[in-house]
């Protein structure tokens, strides 16, 4: 968690991949770095259990928080019986009803991000744009976006540290802020169904009034974060190669590509961690029953051993076998929403720029040991004529 660490992780991940499995800070957790033990641990929810990891979504200070039971904290069979379930709302139906408002969203915001030519990017595009999206997803008031953003940020910061007793009242507050608003949407879906993700929930085999609001609680950080991270480290990778910018540009049809080649260089999930039900022995090291382990999605994806040149940014890669959306049983459900949003907001941004330039080095990088990308990135963007 040092700074040093945070801006750039790959050194000691390239260190750690040396070592297979070892101990590291914070805590003791076991660091898990090659790409087929990071496979193995995603793949095994048995030995490798995320029940369990919801407590640190409960610390003693908060008496009630539904992010704890959500979906990518469960274990089968629970898991398996859920997410039969709720992968119902994420379905190519939805996915193609929504691309034309995604596509109207992007150029808004590309539209007046270029306008203004100086912007915090992250601010200003990468976080709006997934965040109205997320909106549009639950079928909430416009106005709501801002309000999932702030929920998302609170959401993220209970397992951190001891928070001042402001800081717990604010939670709390954002708590039960989005416990009643999400009270009322499933409500008001209820009475009137429409085309949004709750009234497709709420549709035939239905889950229970809790098992929902987790559920809905558990996107608002999944659905917002990631893709703020995603389109931001897009930024970062294409600053430091311009090249790259100039062939996307000529050839919009390589941004899906520009996009993968970024989720394997510089992920926006780094990590995923899980518990061990029982001793494990991976890569010939012991890791004790009930240990905390992380898997270092980021570090497996520049593995050598299954991306020759892996600490190369190119966009010709062709095997990608991507462990940024997760592997096995918890692999992401957004993915696929995740992927278009990317791709939509950057055809509109580039169609729009001739180039951008970053306006400091030193980015102040998310001190989170699984989300990674810039909290702000201010950048100068130069229109086409
Ligand atoms: C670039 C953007 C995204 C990235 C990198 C990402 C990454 C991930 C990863 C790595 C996991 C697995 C976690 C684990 O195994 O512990 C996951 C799970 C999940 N993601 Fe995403 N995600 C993104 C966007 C989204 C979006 C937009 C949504 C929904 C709106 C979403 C919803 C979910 C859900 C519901 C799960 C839990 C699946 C389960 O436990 O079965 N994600 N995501």
């Amino acid at each position: 968690m040092t700074p040093e660490v945070r801006a750039n992780p790959y050194p000691l991940y390239a260190e750690l991949r040396r070592r297979a499995v070892c101990q590291v800070e914070p805590g003791g957790m076991w660091a898990v770095s090659r790409y087929d033990d990071v496979v193995t641990v995603l793949k095994d929810s048995r030995r490798f259990s995320s029940e369990g990891l919801g407590q640190s979504f409960r610390p003693p200070w908060l008496e009630r928080n539904p992010t704890a039971d959500s979906l990518v904290m469960k274990d089968p069979p629970d898991h398996t019986r859920l997410r039969a379930m709720v992968s119902r709302a994420f379905n190519g139906a939805t996915l193609n009803r929504l691309e034309p408002s995604i596509r109207a969203i992007a150029e808004e915001l590309a539209e007046a991000a270029v306008r203004r030519q100086e912007v915090d990017f992250v601010a200003e595009f990468a976080l709006p744009l997934p965040a109205r999206v997320l909106n549009l997803f639950f079928g909430l008031e416009p106005a709501m976006a801002l309000r999932l953003k702030h929920w998302a940020d609170d959401l993220v910061s209970i397992p951190a540290s001891q928070p001042s007793p402001q800081r717990q009242e604010e939670i709390r507050h954002s708590l039960q802020e989005m416990e009643r608003c999400f009270h009322s949407l499933i409500e008001q879906r209820r009475a009137h169904p429409g085309d949004d993700v709750v009234s497709e929930l709420l549709r035939g085999e239905s889950l229970t009034q809790e098992e929902l609001l987790s559920f809905l609680f558990g996107l608002v950080p999944a659905g917002v974060e990631t893709t703020v991270y995603l389109l931001a480290n897009t930024m970062v990778v294409l600053s430091e190669h311009p090249r790259e910018l100039e062939r996307v540009r000529e050839n919009p049809a390589l941004i899906p590509r520009l996009v993968e080649e970024v989720l394997r260089y510089e992920p926006p999930g780094q990590s995923s961690l899980r518990l061990t039900t029982e001793d494990v022995v991976l890569s010939g090291v012991t890791i004790p029953r009930g240990s905390l382990v992380v898997a270092l999605v980021g570090a497996a994806m520049r593995d050598e051993s299954r991306f020759p040149q892996a600490d190369r940014f190119l966009l010709e890669r062709e095997s990608q076998s991507t462990l940024a959306f997760g592997h096995g049983p918890h692999y992401c459900l957004g993915a696929m929403l995740a992927r278009m949003e990317a791709r939509l907001g950057l055809e509109a941004l580039f169609s729009r720029i001739r180039g951008f330039s970053l306006q400091r080095e030193d980015l102040d990088w998310s001190q989170s040991i699984i989300a990674r990308g810039p909290r702000a990135l201010p950048l100068r963007l130069e229109p086409v004529r």
